[in-house]
């Protein structure tokens, strides 16, 4: 069996099965690039997390907010909807998609960062919406906006803070600390010294402080798990220190970050454990919280899609081998051209597994040497026409697809 095959993704005579339906049949049905999301596998994402977080205590509640940004496709929200999920919302397009797919305002936080007085006035014309500040800075573009909007009811406000550490699975996905590993300097989150003097001022302004926030980073392997209990540790003191001052909270938000597996040899996230921590530490603290909530983009969508290509043809240069396809990384799959670690196996729906395998590169049909799916890879050598699945496609991919060099967006199935 294959690390990746799962109830989603299946091989049978060395085919490759979405669902059960074979992905060539799909593909000739509907055509190529195409994107393939299963409900099914997002629902058992949802599940296995809730499973994790499953010992909380009776009167705890879990709130499992989906980080949309993932993938805001509106079908995936309302299953999320339904099955009891609440919104991390980052944009007031975000806020608008959420609610029209059927989320009701009180399930959603608005976490924006480099915010306007336009995008408070946007959001904050539901009443009943948090929103979750991300600089003391914004605390007065807030107060603008209410204001502007002569809003009398108090805005539920929460305060994303940087705990001065952060992790993801590259430097352009590390949220938190002072620099990232490549000397970015982090621009998510208030800093320690200046939570507690924040919350003053909220206070102070009538907003109501309901949360603590932070968000680490994403695509967290089993090596980010001593930082991430470091961080939980970190927050649950600074709830401490806020009760101490006057401050009771409803809530700890712990963001997202815990990644599934992309590549074979990744350690997978030990997230039953980091589960275990988060509602130990929150326990043992006296807190008396209505409520944790964890909010994962990755977890719940990157395995329940794929993206479908075909090869048109075997190009051979410079003792380069390449599998030209019928789509481009940007317009598809961004994250390989965006991100240099990013990896996304690649598989031959028409020939999964073959004792002849060649070294080739999977390249796009953009005008841009970084256009590649995948680059050297060892697979069984394709002929044109073969269709090719590019795995974890469900997240952050159709939400970072752009026009470049005027092609198409592909389209999305929805098994
Ligand atoms: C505030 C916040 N929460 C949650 C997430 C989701 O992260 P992931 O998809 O790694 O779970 C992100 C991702 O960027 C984020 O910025």
């Amino acid at each position: 069996m294959n690390w990746w095959e799962n109830e989603f993704l299946k091989v049978k005579n060395n085919r490759l099965y979405l669902e059960e339906q074979p992905a060539e049949e799909i593909a000739r049905k509907y055509g190529t690039p195409l994107y393939v999301y299963s409900r099914k596998q997002v629902l058992r994402n949802l599940r296995a997390l809730q499973e994790a977080f499953s010992p909380a205590p009776a009167g705890l509640e879990v709130r499992i907010a989906y980080a949309m940004k993932a993938n805001p496709h509106g079908s995936i929200l309302k299953t999320l909807l339904k099955a009891g999920c609440w919104i991390d919302a980052v944009s007031p397009g975000e806020v608008e998609a959420a609610l029209k797919a059927g989320f009701p305002e009180n399930k959603i936080m608005f976490t924006g960062t480099s915010i306007s007085r336009e995008d408070f006035e946007k959001v904050l014309k539901y009443p009943e919406l948090t929103v979750n500040i991300d600089a003391v800075e914004q605390i007065d573009l807030l107060a603008a906006a209410c204001k502007k909007l002569r809003r009398r009811k108090p805005v539920r406000v929460s305060v994303r803070w940087n705990p001065g550490l952060g992790r993801g699975f590259c430097s352009k996905t590390v949220t938190a600390g002072s620099h990232s590993p490549d000397g970015t300097p982090i621009k998510f989150g208030v800093e320690d010294s200046q939570v507690l003097p924040a919350f003053r001022k909220l206070k102070r302004l009538g907003f109501v402080p309901v949360g603590l926030h932070q968000h680490l980073g994403s695509g967290w392997t089993e090596e980010d798990f001593p930082v991430a209990v470091k961080a939980v540790d970190r927050m649950v003191k600074k709830a401490k220190e806020l009760k101490q001052a006057g401050f009771w909270l409803e809530f700890l938000d712990f963001g997202g970050g815990f990644g599934p597996k992309y590549r074979e040899d990744q350690r997978l996230f030990p997230l039953a454990e980091y589960a275990a921590c988060i509602l130990d530490k929150v326990e043992d603290s006296g807190l008396g919280l209505k409520a944790i909530v964890v909010e994962p983009g990755k977890y719940l969508l990157a395995s329940a899609g794929v993206l479908l290509v075909k090869v048109e043809y075997l190009k051979k240069s410079y003792g380069n081998l390449f599998a030209c396809v019928n789509a481009g990384t940007y317009n598809t799959v961004p994250r390989p051209a965006i991100y240099e670690e990013a990896y996304h196996e690649i598989v031959n729906a028409a020939r999964v597994d073959s004792g002849k395998k060649a070294r080739l590169t999977v390249a796009g049909h953009l005008c841009e040497t970084g256009d590649v799916f995948g680059s050297e890879r060892s697979m069984p050598a394709p002929r044109g026409g073969d269709i090719l699945a590019v795995l974890m496609a469900g997240a952050y991919c159709r939400s970072m697809a752009s026009n470049f060099n005027l092609r198409p967006i592909p389209g999305e199935l929805i098994l």
